[in-house]
């Protein structure tokens, strides 16, 4: 029996929903296999816990966490609380105190979900986005000085490092060859950004020296979201920086058929810390309660957590799961259909138990 020790923090909004039908998901998996079992914490953290303490985890929180195998995250954030407070003192403070660097995220088109893009085969979109997780833009570096003021100044100042860049570009170039069509595109904004970019852009030619067997190139983020949508097929792992991968993988989940399918996974490539997974949707509070959230993101969410922990099979047997009860339609208004969480959490759970 393989036991795996997860931390549930399913935080605020639809968060706890989609947490929940991705527990129960993972439950059917265990029961319908006797070999894996998933020993789950689940921890109260989020907007409520601020509301009542002043912050968003404990202060020893990071400590709670590390002897965890995995990290099963929802989402923060909250209509009356700034979204500075809630990300950046609990989803950035888990994600740079444990140092996962590499955030990836998968994309593709899902059977039965039909994307924006006309004219395209389901299997044009089969990307992994490959965002660097630790500083760049999102450092936090920098401050406001003269508030309120008519001279008031704000810096934010994007940190760009050989080790920081170097490793990410690394784990990239390592995806890239993990998959069939070994190809790496690395997107960057060194036409404009003369120091940071340039930096990525040299340090990209030097790793790619240890992949001979990885063909890459280069693009303009700008430029790439032109190639993303016009030729998605030309297109399978991608690295960028921070700010770029952001945006680049909204863009991608809106292409792939709705955000409410995409998932993501801050990982700790070296293995010293747990990593985290997460769907990457927000809280959603407009549907939260309403029991329509879609549950699929957090169901990938989970295939990637149950690779990262040497469970292979059980996350083909979920992914094959929900590919099967999305082409046969059960699916969530967001995507087109009618059903409720609750529905789709049981087709899948029905699936996963009648295949066994
Ligand atoms: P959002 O992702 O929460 O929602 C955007 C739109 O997509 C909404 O119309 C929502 O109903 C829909 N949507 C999202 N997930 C869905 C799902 N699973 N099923 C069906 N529909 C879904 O982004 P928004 O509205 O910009 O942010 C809401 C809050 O979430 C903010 O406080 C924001 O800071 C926070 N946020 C947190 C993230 C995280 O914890 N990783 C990521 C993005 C936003
Ligand atoms: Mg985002």
């Amino acid at each position: 029996m393989r036991r795996h020790k997860i931390a549930a923090i399913p935080a605020d909004g639809i968060g706890p929903e989609v947490i929940n039908a991705g527990l129960e998901v993972l439950e059917a998996l265990s029961a319908s296999a006797s070999n894996i079992a998933f020993d789950v914490t689940s921890f109260d953290w989020g907007t409520d816990y601020y509301k009542g303490h002043g912050e968003m985890m404990p202060t020893d929180g990071l400590r709670q966490l590390k002897p965890f195998d995995a990290i099963f995250f929802g989402a923060v954030g909250a209509p009356d609380v700034p979204d500075e407070i809630t990300l950046w003192g609990l989803r950035l403070a888990i994600c740079q105190g444990l140092d996962q660097y590499a955030n990836v995220r998968p994309m593709r088109s899902l059977p039965g979900i039909s994307s924006p893009l006309r004219g395209k085969e389901p299997g044009a979109l089969d990307w992994v986005i490959v965002r660097e997780n630790s500083e760049g833009e999102y450092a936090g570096q920098g401050g406001r000085t003269h508030r309120g003021m008519p001279e008031e100044v704000a810096t934010e100042v994007a940190i760009f490092t050989r080790v920081g860049i170097t490793r990410i570009i690394r784990y990239a170039f390592r995806v890239a060859q993990s998959r069939a069509r070994k190809l790496l595109t690395v997107v960057t904004k060194s036409n404009a950004q003369r120091h940071g970019m340039v930096l990525w852009d040299e340090i990209a030619a030097e790793v790619a020296q240890e992949f001979p067997d990885v063909t890459w190139d280069k693009m303009l983020v700008d430029a790439m979201t032109a190639r993303m949508v016009l030729r998605p097929e030309s297109l399978d792992t991608i690295v960028a920086t921070n700010l770029h991968a952001d945006i680049l993988s909204d863009l991608a989940a809106a292409l792939a058929g709705s955000l409410g399918v995409a998932p993501t996974a801050n990982i700790d490539p070296e293995r010293r810390f747990p990593s985290m997974f997460e769907p990457i949707h927000g809280s959603a509070f407009d549907i939260a309660r309403k029991g329509i959230a879609n549950p699929v993101a957090t169901f990938l969410t989970a295939c990637q957590m149950l690779d990262h922990l040497g469970e292979a099979d059980a996350a083909a047997r979920l992914m094959k799961a929900v590919e099967e009860v999305c082409a046969a339609g059960v699916m969530t208004p967001d995507v087109g259909g009618t059903a409720t969480t609750r529905e789709v959490t049981d087709a899948v759970i029905g699936v996963i138990c009648g295949s066994n």
